[in-house]
């Protein structure tokens, strides 16, 4: 398990001004924090591939949303959570949130039926395998299928929200325009992402891997619309 190493001077001075200069290169895609507390204000979310369930633990303490409309999501069997994950999935029920185990993000229908929601998040998807799938890398292949499968549970004007972390390899293996072109979507906004912002968050690693996030200190938040 990894948390995220606290801000430099510098990322503080940035932060304290709403924005966080990633590098004059990465400045012109990503300046501006995507809002996850005043999105999930608009009412329905799905969170998916949570992992510790410690993000949408502490998003929907911070947004102020209507608990109930938010159904918080992991990939694992009940069986497998990790006592922090039982845990914060116990914390979420209790403040009124659903929480659903076994959802694969690239079949959503299979565990949620129809259901639409105004925003579907899921912050750094990774998988265990390095192996190429179909010639691409099998991060582009997640990504692209969930946006396919999350598309079909968006409502009017819904959002689909990706972090990841903004380095040129994550661009190389996630290739995000690639995968919202495929996927039906526009060609996603950039945000940055700041794991700081949300106190309580600790990201988690994919089984039996490095962390996607060890050692890199810049984040970007993708968001596809229709
Ligand atoms: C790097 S971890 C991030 C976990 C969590 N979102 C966080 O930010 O701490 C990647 C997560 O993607 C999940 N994942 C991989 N393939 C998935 C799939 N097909 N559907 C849903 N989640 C998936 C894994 O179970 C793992 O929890």
């Amino acid at each position: 398990m990894y948390e995220f190493r606290r801000t430099t001077l510098q990322e503080a001075v940035h932060n304290a001004l709403g924005y966080q200069i990633l590098s004059t290169k990465k400045l012109a895609k990503a300046s501006v924090k995507f809002d996850f507390a005043t999105r999930m204000r608009l009412g329905s979310v799905l969170f998916v591939g949570e992992g510790n369930l410690s993000f949408a633990l502490t998003v929907a303490r911070k947004s102020r949303t209507p608990a109930s409309s938010i159904l918080a999501t992991v990939y694992e069997a009940e069986k497998d959570l990790t006592d922090t994950a039982y845990e914060n999935a116990q914390k979420l029920l209790k403040i009124g949130c659903q929480v659903k185990t076994s959802v694969d993000a690239t079949w959503l229908s299979d565990t949620i039926g129809n259901r639409r929601f105004q925003t579907i998040i899921f912050q750094f998807p990774n998988v265990a395998s390095r192996d190429p799938r179909y010639g691409q890398n099998p991060n582009h292949v997640l990504v692209t299928r969930f946006l396919k499968s999350a598309r079909d549970h968006l409502k009017y004007g819904g959002l689909v929200v990706i972090s990841t972390v903004d380095s040129s390899f994550y661009e190389g293996a996630f290739k995000m325009d690639e995968a919202a072109r495929k996927s039906g979507f526009a060609a996603p906004a950039i945000h940055t992402f700041v794991p700081n912002d949300y106190p309580g968050y600790i990201h988690q690693n994919t089984a039996n891997e490095e962390s996607a996030a060890d050692g890199y200190t810049a984040f970007a938040t993708f968001v596809f619309s229709g």
